[in-house]
């Protein structure tokens, strides 16, 4: 799957540039909300997302909370829509029991998803790979689109893909474009988040027709 971030999306037309990414090929919308705290950046929240889930009813939203409190918000994420939610095992509320945080966020009905800094170690997530949908792999700080891909982090996605039961997903979020999504397929990746290559392309068709084919080349 190829999840666009609206994060790289023009906000003063957010409708428009999600209904034209879709059209262009994405699978689903990629959601980053910030809090300031967990990571260096503060975005946006459900206010401003919940206007998407009456406009595209069928379209799966992928919200990564990036914020120190993400049981206290899920259940406002997920009546704005959300229909999945990952959260980071360094947040204040959930780093000394990341089982209990996933089955928590599981009970609202939503998809949950679990992930790391690339400064963390993958081990943190295992407590809680019983109780997650998904892990996500973030392969640049949190925090900004446009940066560098990190390759080193895709250790940890050949580390946790074979401990993955077949209905869980592996994603990757952070520097995705033609020429590191290859790379990260071969690593085990199912879902990939792309903000820049996707959103600051001119042809947003033609930039995920790309991303397709690089991906079909890695496998
Ligand atoms: C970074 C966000 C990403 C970001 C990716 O903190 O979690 O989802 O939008 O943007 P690109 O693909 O431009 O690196
Ligand atoms: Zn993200």
């Amino acid at each position: 799957m190829i999840l666009p971030s609206i994060l790289s999306a023009d906000f003063s037309r957010l409708a428009e540039d999600c209904r034209d990414v879709l059209n262009a090929g994405g699978d689903f919308l990629h959601i980053d909300v910030m809090d300031g705290h967990l990571v260096p950046n503060i975005s946006f929240a459900a206010p401003v997302f919940k206007w998407l889930r009456p406009i595209f009813p069928d379209v799966f939203l992928d919200v990564h909370l990036m914020i120190d409190e993400p049981v206290r918000y899920a259940p406002e994420m997920v009546k704005a829509g959300a229909n999945n939610i990952t959260f980071h095992v360094e947040a204040p509320e959930v780093r000394s029991d990341v089982a209990a945080a996933a089955r928590e966020i599981g009970k609202l009905g939503c998809h949950v998803g679990i992930t790391l800094k690339p400064g963390t170690k993958i081990e943190t997530v295992l407590p809680a790979l019983p109780y997650v949908d998904l892990v996500l792999i973030m392969s640049v700080e949190p925090g900004f689109g446009g940066q560098k891909f990190m390759a080193d982090q895709l250790d940890k996605a050949r580390l946790i893909k074979p401990m993955l039961k077949p209905n869980q997903r592996l994603e990757i979020d952070g520097g995705i474009d033609e020429h590191t999504i290859g790379e990260a397929r071969r690593a085990g990746i199912d879902w990939f988040v792309a903000g820049n290559a996707i959103f600051g392309a001119t042809d947003r068709t033609a930039a995920i027709r790309r991303l397709r084919e690089a991906i079909n080349a890695g496998t």
